[in-house]
């Protein structure tokens, strides 16, 4: 072979293996991750919400934010909101951690109408529309959801708003927790509906105006209203 001939042989060889291997990559798949120029921190050491890290004493990956940390970039009452910081109002608790007497906003008509149909939705299923602890998850749970207490008891008719909010927003034994579901405002709404339910059930006829008790059955007015 001459010189000349051996080099164009090799030529011609060289370049059908490249023109071979970089059509081979179109469309083709492949195993390895993509040629990566310019990494930027894609793959810097990192810890994921929630996770297990060995260098904090607490073992929490997530850091708490310090609690002398300063909000801003809000106007006074997103930064209310955002921090949660009204306790009455986000929480049922005064500043000593105790539950508060009475709700924190106001009760309308509005507010008892938004109640009734949460309640309907939320509590209901397990509780009844009238409270009684009868709902239809009762009935139907075959035994796990039985006892549940009825609004009517002392117990519960003198517990403060402030309980009955807590235990809408972290349950309580079998009862789970409807913070993720039911916003604060909304809770108060169904708070201002239980107490509607207990009021209600408690009713005698001596709280009725004249007017009331003309419309009343003759046998509401032998027996007394329940
Ligand atoms: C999945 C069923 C279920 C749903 C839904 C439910 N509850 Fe309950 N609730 C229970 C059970 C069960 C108990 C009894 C708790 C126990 O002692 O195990 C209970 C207890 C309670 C009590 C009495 C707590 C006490 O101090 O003894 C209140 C008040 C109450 N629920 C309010 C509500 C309200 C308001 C809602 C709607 C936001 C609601 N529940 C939704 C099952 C439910």
């Amino acid at each position: 072979m001459s010189r000349a001939s051996f080099i164009l042989t090799t030529a011609t060889v060289l370049g059908a293996a490249l023109a071979l291997g970089s059509s081979g990559c179109r469309g083709g798949t492949s195993e390895d991750p993509p040629v990566h120029l310019t990494p930027d921190m894609d793959w810097q050491a990192h810890r994921l919400a929630q996770s297990h890290s060995p260098i904090f004493s607490d073992h929490r990956a997530m850091r708490p934010v310090d609690k002398n940390a300063v909000a801003h970039g809000f106007t006074e009452e997103e930064r209310a909101k955002n921090l949660k910081e009204d306790s009455s109002f986000f929480h049922g608790l005064n500043r000593s951690g105790q539950p508060v007497a009475r709700m924190p906003i106001a009760v309308d008509a509005a507010l008892l109408a938004r109640g009734q149909e949460r309640y309907g939705i939320f509590c209901a299923p397990c509780h009844d529309a009238t409270g009684s602890g009868k709902g239809i998850v009762e009935q139907r749970s075959g035994g796990a959801f039985a006892g549940i207490p009825p609004y009517t008891l002392d117990r519960l008719k003198a517990a403060p708003d402030g309980e009955l909010f807590q235990t809408i927003t972290n349950g309580k034994g079998r009862m789970p927790g409807y913070a993720s579901q039911i916003p604060e405002r909304d809770r108060w709404a169904i708070v201002s509906w239980m107490r509607v339910l207990q009021t209600s059930q408690g009713g005698q006829v001596d709280m009725l105006t004249d007017e009331e008790k003309r419309k009343l059955k003759p046998a509401d007015q032998a027996g007394g209203a329940k």
